[in-house]
């Protein structure tokens, strides 16, 4: 198979950050090259003389000895070192007034909001849950915890009462971080509430809540749990001595679903992560810190968010724009209108949302001015190329290099993508692992694959943003990631190397299914499905989808007293409604499931396993594939009549 290539343009090469030293620093010497990284990025309060401390694996030690403050970092050095009046945040609104807080700024409040969580009883180590939307207060209560020590567990806003209630008691926080409501695709929605509703019958005591006020709207409050953000932020002093810690103190927990129904608590800590955060998006977005304007457009409740949004573009000083809204409110030209009116100079999004824009038609980008943009990067699945061509001529004007990069909650930073002016691309694939980071690709045996036979992605040496584990689970953490392969960490990806050794990424290998780039799992919507009284069985299936990669197809078999009632009513009915309706409202709206097909049998194996390569293909009205292991193959005439096929 042919495919086009795009070497970068001469003026890139010359301007570009990353030079080619790197990858020969890295190979000479990695654990050094690292070391180098981290004093050359960060700011320690007290250097380390060790670098890597693997002698306890798969738990990784980076820079042990090392103290520093992450918080520093991202604001106090930039203030220090004369950049105070830098622009840090603009934030974007929905609709109403923008903002904008220059690093200065940006430093006064998150100490007022420090001392705040101190007043509120707050303490180094422990937990902060923050439930907040999109904006400002959200990246200030993540710093304000690290000024303090307090690893944050930040809970998507799109979340259910349910999942919130599972991560504050999982996590044990002290604390919760919210406001009263959202704005979203021009609605007001509710946050709070949901607050009130998970602490009500939450397995957990002496939980504060403190909320910021988004909306006006009406809430409930707690007399002495509840305390509102503008009754004690603005009274606090605007300086607070940041708390020094460990490199490997925990900065943050961030729950993501695996293959059994329970999100795992992934941890990240300080140092190690700091240092390859700052280090991949200075590189991969090639950033000029004094005169780029960068946008990422992912919500703070994702890593990316944690990663792009958060640590790496304040450690590297940069401008960045926060938006709060949807791609479509109040128009389909919105983000466009974000680009001109800030001047844009880098752009990080997803595949889902380049794919919805192409699906709207180039009109809209065209009407604006989008020449300022010079670095277009995309995250979360595989970028068609039809997709990865439409970006790169409608958005990126046929000048931009586009990083499709590729890593997980787990890595904690990018670990294989282009690097804008040295890298010749190649749409559809994430080509090449950073320096530093040693990607493979093996069989099933765990033996590496050169060739161009699809495998197994695994990392085979320690890298610094490493997760650190899953929290209060070691044995989860040492059986989903280094039980597969000795030594290795097993990602769950499939890939292939191309005939020049590029990377291509194949999707999960697992029961993770990726939806607009969120990840989701089969076993936590199954188990939704199955506490409604209606359902006997279910199965979920990740079906291809043409604007969300994947789209979550759930099989029910119905308890007798409601098996009537659905062949009543049909698919259209109100009872699949109720199911798809109760999915949302235990999970959250990302894991709605697109189709419920109520059908009489699931094909399982003779040990009882859900053969989902089957259901995959009813889902995508394939001819069903290899019936052989079933244990009755005439289940699969039953399911494909049932439906009508
Ligand atoms: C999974 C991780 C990392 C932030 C967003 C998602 C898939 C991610 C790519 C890419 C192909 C990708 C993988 C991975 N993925 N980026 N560029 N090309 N696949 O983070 O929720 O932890 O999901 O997303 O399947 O394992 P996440």
């Amino acid at each position: 198979m042919s495919t086009t290539t795009f070497s970068p343009s001469a003026a890139f090469q010359e301007t570009a950050v990353a030079s080619p030293a790197l990858f020969d620093a890295a190979r000479s010497d990695y654990e050094g090259f690292w070391a180098d990284q981290a004093r050359r990025l960060l700011t320690w309060e007290k250097d380390f003389t060790e670098v890597l401390d693997w002698s306890d694996a798969p738990v990784a030690r980076w820079f042990a000895d090392g103290t520093l403050n992450a918080c520093v970092n991202a604001v106090d050095r930039h203030v220090d070192s004369g950049h105070g009046e830098r622009i840090a945040l603009h934030f974007e609104p929905e609709s109403g007034e923008a903002e904008s807080y220059t690093y200065a700024q940006l430093k006064d409040l998150v100490c007022q909001v420090a001392n705040a969580l101190v007043e509120l009883g707050v303490q180094t180590g422990d937990r902060v849950a923050i439930y907040l939307p999109m904006g400002v207060p959200a990246v200030v209560s993540m710093l304000a915890c690290a000024r303090i020590g307090a690893p944050h567990s930040v809970v998507f806003g799109g979340f259910s009462a349910d999942a919130l209630r599972s991560r504050i008691e999982d996590a044990g926080a002290r604390l919760v971080i919210t406001s009263d409501g959202q704005y979203r695709g021009g609605k007001t929605l509710p946050l709070k509430s949901a607050v009130d509703a998970a602490l009500a019958d939450a397995d957990i005591e002496d939980v504060r809540v403190l909320v910021h006020r988004r909306t006006g709207m009406d809430v409930a409050f707690q007399e002495g749990r509840d305390i509102w953000w503008h009754d004690i932020v603005p009274a606090q002093s605007t300086s607070h001595d940041a708390v020094v810690v460990e490199a490997e103190h925990p900065l943050f927990i961030l729950y993501t679903s695996g293959t059994t129904g329970k999100p795992k608590g992934v941890v990240h800590t300080t140092g190690g992560y700091l240092t390859q955060a700052a280090f991949t998006h200075l590189n991969v977005f090639d950033v000029h810190p004094e005169s780029d304007v960068y946008w990422c457009t992912a919500d703070v409740g994702w890593i990316t968010g944690h990663t792009y949004v958060t640590y790496g573009p304040l450690v590297n000083g940069v401008t960045q724009v926060l938006y709060e809204g949807t791609p479509a409110t109040p128009h389909k030209g919105r983000w466009w209108e974000i680009v001109e009116k800030y001047g844009v100079t880098i752009l990080y999004t997803a595949p889902t949302a380049i794919r919805t824009c192409m699906k709207w038609g180039p009109q809209f980008p065209r009407e604006y001015d989008l020449t300022s943009l010079r670095v277009l990067g995309t995250v979360g699945e595989p970028i068609n190329p039809e997709a990865w061509l439409w970006y790169y001529r409608e958005i990126g004007g046929e000048r931009c290099p586009i990083v499709d990069t590729w890593w997980q909650t787990e890595t904690g930073a990018i670990m294989i993508s282009p690097l804008p002016g040295l890298t010749t691309l190649k749409p559809g694939s994430a080509q090449q692992p950073l320096p530093g980071v040693d990607v493979r690709i093996v069989d099933t045996l765990g033996d590496p694959i050169e060739d161009e036979t699809p495998g197994l992605l695994v990392v085979a040496t320690p890298w610094p943003s490493m997760l650190r584990g899953i929290w209060g689970d070691p044995e989860r953490f040492a059986e989903t990631y280094w039980s597969r392969f000795d030594g290795l960490y097993f990602a769950g990806d499939g890939a292939r190397f191309d005939e020049d050794g590029d990377i291509w990424l194949l999707g999960r290998v697992d029961d993770v299914m990726n939806v607009s780039g969120h990840r989701l799992s089969t076993a936590e919507i199954e188990s939704a499905l199955v506490a409604h009284d209606a359902v006997a069985e279910a199965a979920v299936v990740g079906a291809s989808d043409d604007t969300t990669g994947q789209a979550v197809v759930a099989f029910v078999i119905l308890r007798e007293a409601y098996v009537e009632q659905a062949d009543e009513e049909g698919e259209g009915g109100d009872l699949v409604a109720a199911l798809r309706e109760h999915v949302r409202s235990e999970i959250g709206p990302i894991a709605k499931p697109r189709d419920i097909l109520i059908v009489p049998e699931l094909p399982k194996t003779r040990s009882g396993k859900i053969m989902r390569r089957l259901l995959r293909d009813v889902a995508e009205h394939r001819e069903v594939g290899d019936v052989t292991t079933l244990a009755d193959s005439s289940v699969m005439d039953l399911i494909s009549k049932g439906l009508g096929s």
